[in-house]
């Protein structure tokens, strides 16, 4: 194997690919705010969990409402809803009403006090159960209660698919937005070519 030079990069937390999702949640006079995100991971199976992280020492005032509500959905847009997600990436909920200025709408979730937008195809209805300060950011953990999928973007095994829903990958090194590409291999299966007994 043929190793090349190694150089180091200006440090910061994402290292693409990241997903930009949606998060959403009321403010205390019931009103629906959303922010869009790069740092959202995964945290766990059993119960299933993610974590999404935001800054608390800037302008978010989707923070304020996840944590006065104890409640958030996370949505996927596709990359056609890219200058929607990028717009309501910008504007602050402070001084705008953003999701209707991007012509979107939204109902209640099913079974947290968070609002679902509606035109997005994929969302996921969290409650919180933690929340950890790390340096500039809150990290805010919430438990998955439910997932509402379009029928859309369902394949004929009743999963959702990637390739239908087209989430937006984050590419924080070059700041634009790019479509998740096609099947190379088969997860779990493709390493088993390294299996000796
Ligand atoms: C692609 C993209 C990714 C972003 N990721 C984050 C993030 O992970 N954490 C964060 O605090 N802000 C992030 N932002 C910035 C917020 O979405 C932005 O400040 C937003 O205006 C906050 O709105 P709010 O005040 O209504 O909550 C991101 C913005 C964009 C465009």
């Amino acid at each position: 194997m043929i190793c090349s030079m190694k150089k180091s990069l200006k440090l910061r937390a994402v290292v693409s690919p990241t997903p930009a999702i949606i998060a959403a949640a009321y403010d205390e006079n019931g009103k629906a705010d959303a922010c869009t995100l790069a740092f959202y991971t995964p945290s766990s199976h059993k119960p299933p969990c993610l974590t999404i992280a935001i800054n608390s020492t800037a302008k978010r005032k989707t923070l304020k409402s996840i944590l006065g509500s104890g409640a958030f959905t996370v949505g996927y847009p596709s990359i056609e809803q890219a200058a929607e997600a990028d717009w309501i990436g910008m504007a602050s909920g402070y001084d705008h009403d953003k999701i209707a200025e991007v012509g979107w709408t939204t109902a209640k979730a099913e079974k947290v006090n968070a609002p679902v937008i509606s035109e997005l195809k994929l969302t996921v209805e969290c409650k919180v159960v933690n929340t950890v300060d790390i340096g500039s950011h809150t990290q805010i953990t919430g438990e998955v209660v439910n997932i509402q999928a379009d029928e859309s973007i369902l394949d004929e095994n009743g999963k959702y698919s990637l390739e239908k829903l087209n989430p937006i990958i984050y590419d924080e090194e070059h700041w634009r937005y790019l479509s998740v590409g096609s099947k190379t291999a088969d997860a779990f299966k493709a390493g088993l070519v390294y299996k000796k007994n």
